[in-house]
């Protein structure tokens, strides 16, 4: 049990966090920045380890719309994230500073541009997953289902999700997902934690919408089953 908390819990938090905080350049200095991405690669690579079965099982069974959305989820995330990690080796200047690839804007420009599309996948990502998340986190807290619990936590998805779009025009994501060069950088020197807070609910908003989503398509999956038993 506390292997799977392990693994499907702090592993993806770890993440996360490492993530947002690779978000915060002008905040760190280079070298940090560089540390904690290469950290979080290397989370990556136990992640994927770990979740090998589901590439393993990509040819069999049959595809429902759910399983679509969560394929096309992770290639879209495979393509951005192997953008993100190729353009972070050739403009590195501290962890690989010996290489000394290139110093290219357009190659700095597609980093940042890929770092922000990882958070916002990442975030579609895990909202598609996020009953087996409520379900590993429900046994290592040997919780039993509460109505009580349930309307709590459907309250604060709603409220995140609230909060989410209006840190998503706080931190002017739509501008940096389309390319356009921001010139409105955060000013860490006035505040910090409102940064990593504004990231946190946006992310935590996409994973709300992504979770409400699948469980759509899995009621009319379902209705679509009764239909069809009923006309035979
Ligand atoms: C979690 C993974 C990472 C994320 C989210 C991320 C994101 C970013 C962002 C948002 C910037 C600021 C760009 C700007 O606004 O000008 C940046 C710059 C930079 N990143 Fe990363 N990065 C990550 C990993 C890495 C790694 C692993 C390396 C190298 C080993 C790296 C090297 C750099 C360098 C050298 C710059 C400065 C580019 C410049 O403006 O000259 N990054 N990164
Ligand atoms: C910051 C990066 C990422 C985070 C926070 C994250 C988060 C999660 C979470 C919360 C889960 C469900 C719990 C679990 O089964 O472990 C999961 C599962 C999974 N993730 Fe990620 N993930 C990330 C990156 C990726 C990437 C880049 C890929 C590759 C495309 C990927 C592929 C998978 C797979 C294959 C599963 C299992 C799916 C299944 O069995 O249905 N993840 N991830």
């Amino acid at each position: 049990m506390l292997q799977s908390a392990r693994d499907r819990l702090l592993l993806p938090a770890g993440m996360m966090s490492l993530l947002i905080a690779g978000l915060a350049y002008w905040w760190l200095d280079n070298g940090p920045h560089e540390i904690f991405g290469t950290a979080m690669f290397g989370f990556l690579g136990w992640h994927l380890t770990m979740n090998r079965r589901w590439f393993v099982k990509l040819r069999s069974g049959r595809y429902d719309a759910r399983r679509w959305v969560v394929l096309v989820t992770h290639v879209w995330l495979g393509i951005t994230m192997t953008v993100l990690i190729v353009t972070s080796v050739f403009i590195s200047r501290s962890v690989l500073s010996f290489a000394q690839f290139s110093n290219d804007v357009t190659i700095i420009e597609l980093h940042w541009f890929s770092a922000y599309w990882v958070a916002i996948i990442v975030a579609v990502h895990a909202g598609t997953h996020w009953t087996r998340v409520m379900t590993v986190a429900g046994t290592v807290l040997r919780l039993s289902p509460s109505p009580t619990r349930s309307g709590v936590l459907r309250l604060a998805a709603l409220l995140l999700l609230g909060l989410g779009a209006w840190s998503f025009t706080v931190l002017g994501v739509s501008t940096k997902l389309m390319f356009g060069y921001s010139v409105e950088f955060w000013d860490f020197t006035t505040a910090v934690s409102p940064f990593f807070g504004h990231w946190t609910v946006v992310m935590a908003g996409v994973a709300v919408l992504s979770h409400y989503a699948m469980i759509c398509l899995r009621l009319l999956n379902k209705t679509r089953i009764r239909t069809t038993e009923g006309q035979t």
